[in-house]
């Protein structure tokens, strides 16, 4: 039986930018962790309609979110992306030459909690987040996107469902009780606007108000 997510895909036609990342990060034999791309295509949308200039994305693998962000940047745009492999960065570096972004993205290597505190010093601020790392970090991430952002900022944060162990009470480590704090806290921050999209793996969306 066609699931929802691939009845979806099937819409669109194959996205060939894309597609050249997702094999470049299988024959550097990394697993392919992208985005899912009907949410690549949100983040897209989001980009554009929101006017985003000032992206900051926390986890780049081969640079398939840090695309579909470009994409939707608004002229004049930057990506910032923090990652932790120098391996991931350069992969996604390349992908985004490759894609005609080179000249709008950086990368910032090493724990994204460091470079957080760091930007937060230099007093960058930021119109758009994209959270995608290291699980345990979401609600500290979440707090620092807060800390960071400009008013109307939207904060995405992907795999919310961490494949169904967030919704399973059996299921109590540390990635998952960070989630389940990280989609508690989108859910009831005052200071946010959110809905929580329970398709694929789950993704968290939120505005600054
Ligand atoms: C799910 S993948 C990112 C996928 C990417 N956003 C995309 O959709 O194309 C997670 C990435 O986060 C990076 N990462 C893991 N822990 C990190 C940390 N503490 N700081 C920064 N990056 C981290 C990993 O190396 C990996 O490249």
């Amino acid at each position: 039986m066609t699931t929802p997510e691939q009845y979806g895909e099937e819409l669109y036609a194959e996205d060939e930018q894309l597609n050249i990342v997702k094999q470049s990060i299988l024959d550097s034999g990394m697993r392919d962790v992208s985005i899912a791309p009907g949410y690549g295509r949100l983040l897209t949308l989001l980009a554009k309609s929101s006017g985003a200039k000032s992206v900051l994305e926390i986890g780049a693998l081969g640079g398939y979110s840090g695309i579909c962000l470009a994409r939707g940047l608004a002229e004049g745009g930057r990506l910032l992306s923090l990652e932790l492999k120098e391996e991931n960065a350069s992969l996604a570096r390349s992908n985004m030459t490759e894609a005609g972004y080179g000249e709008i993205v950086d990368y910032r290597i090493g724990p994204a909690l460091d470079s957080l505190i760091e930007l937060d010093q230099q007093g960058e601020r930021f119109d758009f987040f994209f959270i995608d790392a290291d699980k345990e970090n979401y609600p500290v991430y979440l707090e620092y996107a807060m800390k960071l952002a400009l008013p109307g900022a939207i904060i995405a944060g992907d795999n919310t469902l961490l494949r169904g162990r967030t919704l399973n009470p059996e299921k109590n480590g540390p990635a998952v009780l960070a989630m389940r704090k990280f989609n508690e806290m989108i859910a009831r921050d005052e200071r946010l606007l959110s809905t929580f999209l329970p398709a694929y793996d789950g993704l968290a969306l939120a505005m600054v108000k």
